[in-house]
């Protein structure tokens, strides 16, 4: 052969060999398991195959390749505080008593050692694997939800978590009926139902020592405002999230913005936390952008948005990006 069509015969057989190798490679990746490639592949390029994470379409936990969300999307700091996890470093601890700056806060750790006499110290829902697909409707307080007949659909999650004052009740059909986590602070306090799990946020140590109150003698009746002397709660459903979680929220995700973040906002990344997706209601201003609560008429009484504590404006930021990435799903008014 002349040194021409031996150049060519090898640039054919290259030719086969690539062609046998795609075929091979393919077949491989799509006859039934082993799936190791793809699942391989799924780790570096995202939701597309995340089966080997949790059972739903799309996995909360994968993080697939996004950077942004991988800065920021810490999976090992856990939401929810038990007697193991619940001693904070120096410095959350300062930090955290700042936030509300509490003048002679009791003493941490004893509190918290009462607190766990009294609720369960489970930590819980951290059961993440291919077999669970828990889907968790986030329905905000925002005003958007008038008219929007999202109730149903709210309702078929799995758990459907509220936060403060939200009332169901003659708004089913705007904001379902079902309320499996109920996210509050003392002065935001209602009472539940004996299947709903209060969620208790702490913001300072008099929180915790509320919420022994609040459950048995009654005795604490004011933080820096009035608070219920008593709340009507399932004390054996009652999980705290930890001050270390708030601060971590804070840095990773709020980048410092605001003093600190807003409950609305923790709801969400507590669900981030524990669901594997994630619908969100009623965050965001409603058609006139309007910032109230649905249960209200005075459309001007949405005071919460600009108080100087909390970055709304931030915060809905992260929201709708985390929406644009297709990480949970953002139902706006209608
Ligand atoms: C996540 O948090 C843990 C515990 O605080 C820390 O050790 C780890 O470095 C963090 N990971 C990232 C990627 O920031
Ligand atoms: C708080 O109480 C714990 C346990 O009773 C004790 O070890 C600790 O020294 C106390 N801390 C302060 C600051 O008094
Ligand atoms: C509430 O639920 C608990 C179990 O979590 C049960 O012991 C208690 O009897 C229930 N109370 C009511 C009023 O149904
Ligand atoms: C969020 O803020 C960033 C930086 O300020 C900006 O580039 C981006 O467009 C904003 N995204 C949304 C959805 O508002």
């Amino acid at each position: 052969m002349s040194p021409l069509s031996q150049n060519k015969f090898l640039a054919f057989f290259l030719l086969c060999c690539a062609l046998t190798c795609t075929t091979l490679l393919f077949s491989f990746t799509f006859s039934d398991p082993p799936f190791h490639f793809l699942k391989y592949a799924s780790r570096i390029s995202g939701s597309f195959f995340s089966k080997d994470i949790c059972a739903c379409d799309t996995c909360m936990a994968d993080v697939g390749g996004d950077a942004w969300l991988a800065d920021r999307f810490n999976q090992s700091i856990l939401p929810l505080m038990t007697r193991d996890n619940s001693a904070l470093s120096d410095d959350t601890y300062r930090w955290w008593q700042w936030l509300q700056r509490e003048g002679n806060p009791a003493n941490y750790t004893r509190v918290v050692e009462e607190l766990f006499r009294l609720i369960p110290d489970e930590g819980g829902f951290m059961d993440a694997g291919p077999q669970r697909c828990r889907t968790c409707s986030v329905v905000g307080n925002s005003g958007n939800l008038k008219g929007s007949s999202y109730g149903k659909l709210i309702d078929t999650s799995d758990l459907v978590i509220r936060m403060n004052k939200a009332p169901t009740k003659g708004f089913e059909k705007d904001v379902g009926a079902r309320t499996t986590h109920h996210v509050m602070y003392p002065e935001s306090a209602i009472d539940l139902s004996n299947t709903t799990s209060l969620v208790l946020v702490p913001f300072k140590t008099l929180d915790l020592q509320w919420m022994i109150s609040a459950l048995t003698t009654g005795t604490i009746r004011g933080t820096y405002m009035p608070v219920k002397a008593w709340i009507k709660a399932n004390k054996d459903k009652v999980v705290v999230i930890n001050p270390r979680f708030i601060k971590y929220v804070y840095e990773s995700w709020l980048e410092g913005h605001g003093r600190y973040p807003s409950t609305g906002f923790l709801t969400l990344m507590f669900a981030l936390h524990i669901c594997d997706e994630v619908n969100v209601f009623g965050f965001g201003a409603d058609q006139h952008g309007n910032w109230h609560h649905y249960w209200e008429h005075n459309h001007l009484a949405g005071a919460f948005r600009h108080t100087g504590v909390h970055d709304g404006d931030h915060e809905y930021n992260i929201t709708v990006t985390l929406a644009d990435k297709h990480k949970v799903q953002l139902f706006g008014g209608r």
